[in-house]
């Protein structure tokens, strides 16, 4: 794809990048931690950037295991000091293997959901600024239900479920689909079937969650794939690296490949709210539910 930086925008898309193919924003959500998202989040995004796409990870998990930490990267800046106007977006941005680019957001964006007016309109215009196009802009989201782990996946286009076959995990991401339907009129989500020893586990995994989600919730539950259990997951995690770059051949690494695939074979959005800085409009301007 050719990249036009002199073509004219329309006035109300001032500052968008004159991409003509909208970034696919993902979320990658789960509910209960340590389902693996991150694990999925980043040897997915390389996997996609492997297969010739421009890829670009939020890291908006604040803890410890992030992605920066499970690659090996260190990041000196993250996302608050393009928020106190210390750094441009581009200065802050790190890359990963197979060149995916990687936005660190850990401990910079404690609060999204709290952000000021002038700290919200910063973030819009830091990422109308990015350049070069981005195909996909994976989320690595926190665990939980609060504010802001809603308001990432009510923000973005397509919303990937972690689930791994034990109960707390099933409940957790079951409530956390709940939220998301019922309150911010998400209807559709991705099923990954993390951690499973066989494919058939995956299936019924994903059928579980579909019988109960199917009963008593008016959304489309998809099924993306599953991951096995893998001890190279956790040989890799020692050595710093993705499972896909240190054992490419491993049945994990197989797996992340098949589901990046998989997400290649999705529609591409048609829309101008495609753009990154209209996600980040969608973000910042979220109504967050008292409530949660
Ligand atoms: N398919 C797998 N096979 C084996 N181990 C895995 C697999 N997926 C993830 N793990 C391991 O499980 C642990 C948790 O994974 P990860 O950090 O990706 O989960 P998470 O959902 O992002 O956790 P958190 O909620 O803390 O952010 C890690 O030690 C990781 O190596
Ligand atoms: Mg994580």
């Amino acid at each position: 794809m050719v990249w036009h930086k002199e073509v004219a925008v329309p006035a109300a898309m001032t500052m968008a990048p004159a991409d003509p193919e909208p970034v696919h924003v993902i979320a990658v959500t789960g509910g209960k931690g340590g389902v693996g998202k991150t694990s999925i989040c980043a040897n997915v995004g390389i996997a996609l950037s492997r297969r010739g796409h421009e890829v670009m990870l939020l890291d908006a998990d604040l803890g410890l295991a992030n992605v920066e930490v499970l690659l090996g990267l260190r990041s000196e800046r993250n996302l608050s000091h393009v928020l106190k106007g210390d750094a441009s977006l581009e200065e802050i941005i790190i890359r990963g293997p197979a060149g995916m680019r990687i936005v660190p957001g850990a401990s910079g964006i404690a609060r999204m959901a709290n952000l000021s007016v002038a700290e919200q309109a910063g973030l819009v215009q830091a990422f109308s600024e990015i350049l070069g196009p981005v195909d996909y802009f994976l989320i690595d989201t926190a665990a939980g239900i609060s504010t802001d782990v809603i308001n990432f996946n009510r923000a973005a286009q397509e919303v990937v479920v972690v689930v791994c076959d034990e109960p707390a995990s099933i409940t957790d991401a079951y409530a956390l689909i709940k939220v998301l339907s019922r309150d911010q009129g998400v209807e559709r989500f991705h099923i990954v079937a993390n951690m499973v020893a066989s494919e058939q586990e995956g299936r019924e995994l994903y059928n579980k969650m579909w019988a109960v989600t199917d009963r008593f919730l008016d959304v489309v539950l998809r099924y993306l794939g599953a991951i096995p259990n893998d001890e190279y997951v956790r040989r890799a995690v020692r050595k710093q690296q993705a499972v896909t770059e240190a054992f490419p051949r491993s049945p994990s690494a197989v797996g992340f490949s098949r589901l990046a695939a998989a997400i290649e074979g999705w529609p591409r959005p048609q829309v101008v709210s495609g753009h990154l800085e209209f996600f980040m409009e969608r973000l910042v301007h979220a109504r967050p539910d008292e409530s949660l």
